[in-house]
């Protein structure tokens, strides 16, 4: 079942083009995780407001904060992971301060081939791994990132400076990573072109050059059926124009205001047809995928604002469709 893959692993990466929902998604999984009773954090990489605004918390911080009983976030920096690295690894803390404020990180941080990545996956190794504070974390990976080579980089790391105690750090990171036991890609989708493309091929990516496994593909923002009752919906298809509209109402005796009525069949007509196209572009990725089990659809939710309440549902959601 793959709710349980997502409840045994030790950090979920959520991986997904920017404006899929990504940040969305992280945050409807952790919520979802920690309803089992696991201690969860979800951390954001670079970015500071977006998940904490899904939980009416305050920025987040690369100290993890709480946002509701037994899941935290927290804030990821290259810049940070590496002043926090010197601290634990050699005791330097006089040394890490000023070294950070200088240019000589910016240097540092963007000269070897993958650094700020492998600084960021090496604090969460290190949050996961070493302090073991938690039971599950959840990384929501950067809008312009892309997860395969995000995940590529200590290795590229190594390729460039194989010797010394980064490296050996480095080593260890790669082999946590590509334990599939311990380690699962979660992607998210939505029911267009692209972003399907890019899943199909990220998938292949990611299971045959890293040897990682996808645990779940959430396909987000599916517009659901215009009417709960499906008999409803197929009556609307048979329509032909707003007239035939007022003649459906009156015989389900229900009340249309008549100048109402051409802007209704207009919306109607408008979203049914969007909603095929995205059940079309769905097919085609679930046409790709081995498993099907593994896939999760999220609705679009038409609602005034994103915040917790809305994470709730979605967490239901998901739940409903990966414990079955
Ligand atoms: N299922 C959904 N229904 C409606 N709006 C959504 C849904 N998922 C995400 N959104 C909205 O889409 C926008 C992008 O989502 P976000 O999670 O920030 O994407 P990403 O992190 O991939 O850039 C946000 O405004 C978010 O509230
Ligand atoms: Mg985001």
């Amino acid at each position: 079942m793959p709710l349980d893959a997502l409840l045994d692993r030790q950090l979920l990466i959520i991986s997904g083009k920017g404006g899929v929902g990504k940040t969305t998604v992280a945050a409807a999984v952790s919520v979802l995780v920690s309803r089992y009773n696991k201690r969860v954090l979800v951390c954001e990489v670079e970015g500071k407001r977006a998940l904490s605004s899904l939980f009416g918390s305050d920025e987040l911080t690369p100290t993890p904060r709480e946002l509701r009983p037994n899941l935290y976030g927290m804030n990821i920096s290259a810049e940070e992971s590496l002043k926090e690295y010197f601290d634990v690894q050699f005791h330097m803390k006089r040394l890490a301060k000023p070294l950070v404020a200088s240019q000589l990180v910016y240097y540092v941080t963007h000269a070897a081939p993958g650094l700020r990545d492998l600084l960021m996956l090496g604090k969460v190794w290190h949050e996961a791994v070493r302090k073991k504070s938690f039971d599950v974390i959840v990384l929501d990976t950067p809008a312009a990132g892309h997860a395969v080579s995000m995940l590529r980089s200590p290795a590229g790391f190594l390729q460039a400076v194989p010797l010394g105690p980064m490296a050996r750090n480095a080593r260890e990171v790669v082999e946590w990573l590509q334990d599939p036991q311990k380690v699962s890609i979660l992607l998210v989708s939505m029911a267009e072109e692209m972003p399907v493309n890019e899943s199909i091929e990220t998938t292949q990516l990611l299971e045959e050059r890293l040897g990682m496994d996808v645990t779940a593909t959430f396909i987000n923002m599916l517009y659901p059926p215009l009417y709960e009752d499906r008999h409803a919906e197929e009556t609307f298809r048979t329509l032909e124009n707003p007239e035939q509209l007022v003649e459906e109402a009156k015989r389900a005796k229900a009340k249309l205001n008549a100048k109402s009525t051409a802007a209704l069949f207009e919306a109607g007509s408008f979203y049914l047809a969007r909603r095929d196209l995205q059940q079309e572009h769905r097919q085609v990725l679930v046409a790709a995928m081995k498993d099907t089990s593994r896939i999760v659809d999220l609705p679009f939710m038409f609602r005034e604002s994103f915040g917790k309440q809305e994470i709730d549902d979605l967490a239901t959601v998901m739940r409903d469709q990966l414990a079955s």
